[in-house]
């Protein structure tokens, strides 16, 4: 381990959410000396407010079947990312196995889900109709007017915030310097990365530079305009719902619901919390908590599991996931233009829990100089390097505008 944070580092991280730290842990495992820059211990933006849902059954969307192939390869990886990651840390990361229901409230919201099956068998992601008493059956406090649902076995979630803890300890363990800064520009020399300079001033040096700051990754300087691909930040905001001492939970495992097409789910933890979200809104930076994103979730989650009213509300939080142009992640090095030994591990949009171990995997492998892991292929950074941006965004990746909704306009 460096005694001094200037390094030299093979590899400098900015960003220290789930997708940052993971990054830097694994490339640490492989036997790379590691830093992570982030202002903060805890994770912020986007991870440290994510619900944790590892569910790309009842997450598909038709045009981003690529997208979900990774995320089924990503889920799948979980139980023994999350076994190595708690060896390392020796702490647990949240880790819960209990399965998705994914319901619907009217007839239309069950012939989306119907609609969707055909997509999921076809992606050979196992999720299975049934009916509303079979729904019922597997959660007692359903409202009994829902229409039915899929029952999607192998979509669990984790707890992020209890994540990214341990993998702070499993990296601290494997050597990864953290130094608590914002990272402010990138260092270039002769066409090549040089390192990385913090908002106070410090300059740490590696050959590999690592971008995963989020929604706040193309903020970054010290890079020639232009080279790195737009990021929008796209708005989310959640309950945490806490469940009165010596009560059952509402419910036992993640349900998602359409209500009359707009989606809301309800993730539950261990201790008895229920996050309840999430709106998706295109606004900018604006982290805002509004009374109408917060009714729109209640009122839906009310019509599903009435006994919601009942919870109290512990928490509110406001996030922004980071989109890219095609909605699909931005993995590896970029590539020309760009200087050589820039990597990027961002653009994860809704689903950076999810594919935080793949994400992990792919940039170790990047670092190291190999080729991306098949699945990972097609979310290579180097599809928006300016050159090859000609023919327009999301070639073969995620696709454009695929996703379930709730986006709103809030006047
Ligand atoms: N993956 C859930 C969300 O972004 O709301």
């Amino acid at each position: 381990m460096p005694e001094h944070p200037s390094g030299p580092f093979d590899a400098v991280v900015a960003g220290g959410g789930l997708i940052g730290l993971a990054t830097a842990w694994r490339a640490a495992r492989r036997g790379l000396r590691t830093a992570v820059v982030a202002p903060s211990a805890e994770p912020a933006a986007a991870s440290g407010v994510a619900a944790g849902m590892l569910t790309p059954a009842t997450e598909a969307v038709f045009g981003e079947e690529g997208l979900m192939r990774l995320g089924a390869a990503s889920r799948d990886r979980y139980p023994s990312f999350v076994a190595e990651v708690e060896a390392d840390a020796g702490a647990p990361a949240g880790y819960r196995a209990r399965g998705t229901l994914q319901i619907a409230f009217d007839t239309d919201d069950l012939a989306r889900l119907a609609d969707l099956g055909e997509l999921q068998s076809r992606l050979g992601l196992k999720a299975e109709r049934i009916t509303s008493r079979e729904c019922r059956r597997l959660e007692p406090m359903l409202a009994p007017h829902v229409r039915g649902g899929v029952h999607a076995p192998d979509d669990h979630s984790v707890d992020p915030r209890r994540l990214a803890a341990a993998l702070r300890r499993a990296a601290t363990a494997r050597g990864t310097v953290f130094v608590a800064d914002r990272a402010a520009e990138v260092l270039c020399a002769g066409g090549a990365v040089r390192g990385l300079r913090t908002a106070s001033g410090a300059e740490l040096a590696a050959d590999r530079v690592v971008l995963a700051a989020g929604a706040w990754t193309a903020d970054i300087g010290g890079l020639p305009e232009g080279v790195l691909p737009p990021l929008r930040p796209v708005k989310g905001q959640l309950l945490r719902l806490r469940t009165p001492a010596g009560e059952e939970p509402v419910v036992t495992r993640t349900v998602r619901g359409l209500v009359k097409g707009a989606p809301v789910y309800l993730v539950p933890r261990d201790d008895g919390e229920i996050v309840l979200g999430a709106t998706q809104e295109e606004r900018g930076r604006d982290t805002r908590l509004t009374a109408g994103g917060v009714y729109e979730l209640l009122r839906d989650a009310h019509e599903l599991v009435p006994g919601v009213s009942e919870l109290e509300i512990a928490e509110a939080c406001v996030g922004l996931r980071p989109g890219s142009p095609d909605n699909g992640p931005l993995l590896g090095p970029l590539g020309p233009p760009a200087p050589a030994g820039l990597h990027l591990a961002a653009g994860h949009h809704r689903h950076g829990v999810l594919l935080t171990p793949a994400t992990a995997d792919a940039m170790a492998a990047a670092l190291l100089g190999e080729a991306l892991p098949e699945e990972a292929l097609p979310f290579a950074a180097a599809r928006f390097a300016p050159g090859a941006r000609a023919d327009g965004p999301g070639r073969g990746a995620g696709a454009p505008g695929g996703h379930d909704g709730r986006d709103r306009e809030e006047s």
